[in-house]
């Protein structure tokens, strides 16, 4: 049978725009109503320390409303643990979190924070949320990952995007590389494997045909396209209603 790969919809950049205005609109929560009724199998949501894209209303919402899963990502401080206790997402990834990144830039190192990560683990895990760790495709970073008792991990494809970007045909195949035996190196030692950051319409195929990779979570390049591929509409609407 053909395998099916996950799709987590990432949500955070309708709520980069909403926040420019300070206003209702447009909603992350009804973005990740449309994204649940459209297919994809799980929200991705990321609450930031500086909150500047989506919150806990946002987040408290989401889990109650969507019929799919929820993925919170979530740097490992007491705020964000307690956050996750309380409103129990079906999945969290643990992520690096600096304050002036545009986004997450690296992966968790979690051979250099192994004990805080390894606590933080196993509290979310005792509450029965699945646990994801977002790390570099490195054997170190996954070995250390498996140690910590985490479920899965997501590989960082930035490098890799990175590359495709600059038409760099040289490192898109190292990074594919390095994708593909951390991929494979992960499940062998019982991790489930998951991908992200990066990834658009252009360059997903060969991540997607890695054997081993269950889930993908996407954000901007989707958020993109539905900004363009609803622009058509919303601008005929608006001269429909001021001509009326
Ligand atoms: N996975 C993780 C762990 C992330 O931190 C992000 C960005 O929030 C994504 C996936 C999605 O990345 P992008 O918005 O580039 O698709």
């Amino acid at each position: 049978m053909k395998r099916r790969i996950r799709l987590g919809v990432n949500i955070d950049h309708v709520a980069t725009v909403r926040n420019a205005r300070r206003t209702f609109e447009p909603d992350p929560v009804h973005a990740a109503v449309i994204a649940d009724l459209a297919g994809a199998d799980q929200i991705t949501l990321h609450v930031r320390e500086d909150r500047r894209h989506v919150n806990e209303r946002d987040l408290k919402l989401i889990k109650e409303l969507i019929h799919s899963r929820v993925n919170l990502e979530m740097a490992i401080t007491k705020e964000m643990i307690e956050l996750a206790l309380k409103v129990k997402p079906h999945q969290t990834t643990l992520v690096p979190e600096k304050r002036q990144e545009i986004t997450t830039e690296g992966g968790l190192d979690v051979v250099g924070n192994f004990e805080k990560v390894k606590e933080a683990v196993s509290k979310l895990k005792e509450a029965g949320i699945t646990v994801n760790i977002f790390i570099d495709p490195e054997e170190e970073q996954i070995r250390k990952a498996k140690e910590a008792g985490a479920d899965a991990v997501e590989l960082h494809t930035g490098a890799y995007a990175e590359a495709f970007a600059e038409n760099d045909e040289e490192k898109v195949k190292r990074e594919l590389n390095r994708i593909k035996k951390g991929a494979k190196f992960a499940k062998e030692i019982g991790l489930k494997v998951y991908a992200g950051h990066g990834l658009t319409y252009k360059n997903v195929k060969p991540i997607a045909q890695i054997e081993e990779i269950e889930e993908l979570n996407i954000g901007h390049s989707i958020v993109a396209n539905a900004i363009l591929l609803g622009m058509k509409e919303a601008v005929e609407k608006m001269v429909r209603l001021i001509n009326e």
